[in-house]
């Protein structure tokens, strides 16, 4: 029998890990199952394999998306939520995933909100680890998606201007996109009130400014970000209301974006407070249900590389293309 190979992608715990060519692989995937797979065509590559979302905060789109994509690749899913299992008595995330592995899946999905923990996870299982959102820390999937998007909408990412409106500090959405756009040949620039801009913005290689209004007429790509209230200690702004009135992404505000220009949001969105309904809703510009429909594509694609590198090659080599990028 074939002996199977590893994934050169054997874990995602953070987009600070992957190389250039692994995010171009990982797009290239998600662009093919976009045009080969048609309607909800299915493909097999996780067929007899089960995949576990064990997550212990909210979510609607992660949470679905990565169970859509496991049921696009014929695998099977069991969702385990947190509110409603024995950590409530006590059981520890390390307890919880032991017992959860001792079951015989094939690969975990984790969200929490310990920054870290699906790297803790890694070291004490024996299971490939995905991370859909560490805390503060990464979201490497929403990274991922983002990138597709801007690629799908405006060609590709390298020579983009891309801006990160809002609460940067608190958000592992910013964090992931930062060094997966990076990568990808963007310049990025944050922007918000200096108590939620990262202490030393310099570090992350990006630009950073207190206003849009400068940046928002040079921006190929707007990301707005929901104030993360449930990540600070304390209310570090003054309030919704100003907050919204300097920072909001405001119809007079986007109507200083030029022709062409995208908004994205990984939401979920506060409707007027980071994003006023109009412009949330002003598609084609406003690309924010795109990024949920490309979230289930990239997710197989992670899936994939991870669970079935074989079987991926496979496939890519009867569709007449290469696994590599
Ligand atoms: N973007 C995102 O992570 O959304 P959910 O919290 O709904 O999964």
């Amino acid at each position: 029998m074939a002996k199977q190979q590893s994934s050169t992608i054997p874990h995602l715990l953070a987009a600070s890990e992957l190389t250039k060519e692994q995010i171009q692989g990982l797009l290239k995937t998600a662009k093919l199952f976009s045009t080969r797979l048609k309607g909800n065509q299915t493909l097999p590559l996780l067929k007899g394999k089960t995949v576990v979302n064990l997550f212990f905060e909210n979510s609607t789109r992660t949470r679905t998306s990565f169970e859509i994509a496991v049921r696009r690749l014929e695998g099977g899913t069991l969702n385990f939520a947190s509110t409603t299992s024995s950590v409530q008595k006590g059981e520890t995330l390390i307890d919880t995933a032991k017992n959860i592995q001792a079951m015989g899946p094939h690969c975990i999905v984790v969200r929490h909100s310990s920054a870290g923990s699906p790297v803790t996870l890694s070291k004490a299982l024996n299971l490939p680890i995905i991370n859909a959102g560490d805390g503060f820390h990464e979201h490497p999937t929403q990274g991922l998606l983002d990138a597709f998007t801007i690629q799908e909408k405006l060609g590709e990412v390298a020579g983009k201007r891309v801006m990160i409106l809002g609460d940067i500090a608190h958000s592992r959405v910013a964090r992931s996109n930062i060094h997966i756009l990076r990568k990808l040949g963007a310049t990025v620039v944050v922007c918000g009130p200096p108590s939620l801009l990262p202490p030393h913005p310099e570090a992350l290689q990006v630009e950073h400014c207190y206003r849009p209004e400068s940046i928002l007429p040079q921006a190929d790509v707007v990301i707005a970000l929901r104030i993360q209230l449930e990540r600070q200690n304390s209310m570090q702004i003054p309030s919704l209301a100003e907050y919204s009135k300097i920072w909001g992404l405001s119809r007079e505000r986007a109507s200083l974006l030029k022709k062409g220009a995208i908004i994205l949001h990984p939401g979920p969105i506060n409707r007027g407070i980071e994003i006023d309904p109009d412009v949330a809703d002003d598609e084609p510009r406003s690309v924010i249900l795109d990024q949920v429909h490309n979230g289930i594509l990239v997710r197989m694609a992670v899936l994939a590389e991870i669970c079935n590198p074989d079987g991926l090659t496979h496939w890519m080599n009867q569709e007449g293309t290469s696994h590599a990028s």
